[in-house]
């Protein structure tokens, strides 16, 4: 038996991401976001979904650019607290201690402590009811060496966080390889 429900948040996992940014003036900025997909077929467009008028919004219309940092457990409560206070009053790298690194192409700069970086210029912009969905292109990907092995990221080494239903969650192991069905 089943219950049934209107819309409610039953997607999980979701991947906690830090989307960093950079006013016109030139201030920086962090926010954390869990509505994230890859979109398109090459690993080039990325969507996230941004609600209302926040700074972050604001900021990736102005400059066409932003981060997508992924961070692993151990940011999880500087992720909280860029998600808990907008930044138009607040410098949330200075307040969490995290650190802004100059990006390679875009103006945005990339939050050091995430081992996974993903410079993006803004591509498209769709009005979903009260949410903007943003599609970014990739144009540059950094990945800490400490979560590579041969060239793929370890995911035993590096832990992101996922969320759903208001509660943060870590990931179980490995269950088998895309394919094993067909063997
Ligand atoms: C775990 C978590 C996930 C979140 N996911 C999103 C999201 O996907 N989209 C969104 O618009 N806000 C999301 N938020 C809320 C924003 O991070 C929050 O409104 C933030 O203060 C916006 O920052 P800004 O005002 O500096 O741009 C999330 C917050 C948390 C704690």
């Amino acid at each position: 038996m089943k219950r049934q429900f209107g819309p409610t948040n039953a997607m999980y996992p979701q991947p906690i991401i830090l989307i960093s940014t950079i006013s016109k003036e030139g201030k920086d900025n962090i926010m954390t976001a869990a509505w994230t997909t890859n979109a398109g077929r090459d690993n080039s467009s990325i969507a996230i979904s941004i609600g209302g008028d926040k700074l972050s919004f604001r900021n990736i219309l102005q400059t066409k650019d932003f981060v997508i940092n992924i961070p692993g457990t151990d940011l999880l409560g500087q992720s909280d607290f860029c998600g808990q206070n907008p930044g138009e009053e607040i410098d949330k790298f200075s307040l969490t201690g995290l650190t802004p690194l100059e990006s390679v192409l875009i103006r945005s700069k990339m939050v050091k402590e995430c081992p996974i970086n993903i410079e993006c210029r803004l591509k498209e912009t769709f009005k979903v009811d009260s949410a903007n969905l943003i599609i970014g292109q990739a144009v540059k990907v950094h990945i800490d060496e400490k979560i590579l092995e041969e060239g793929l990221i370890d995911f035993n080494r590096f832990k992101p966080m996922v969320y759903a239903q208001k509660t943060y969650f870590s990931l179980g192991e490995e269950l088998g390889k895309r394919g094993l069905s067909q063997k």
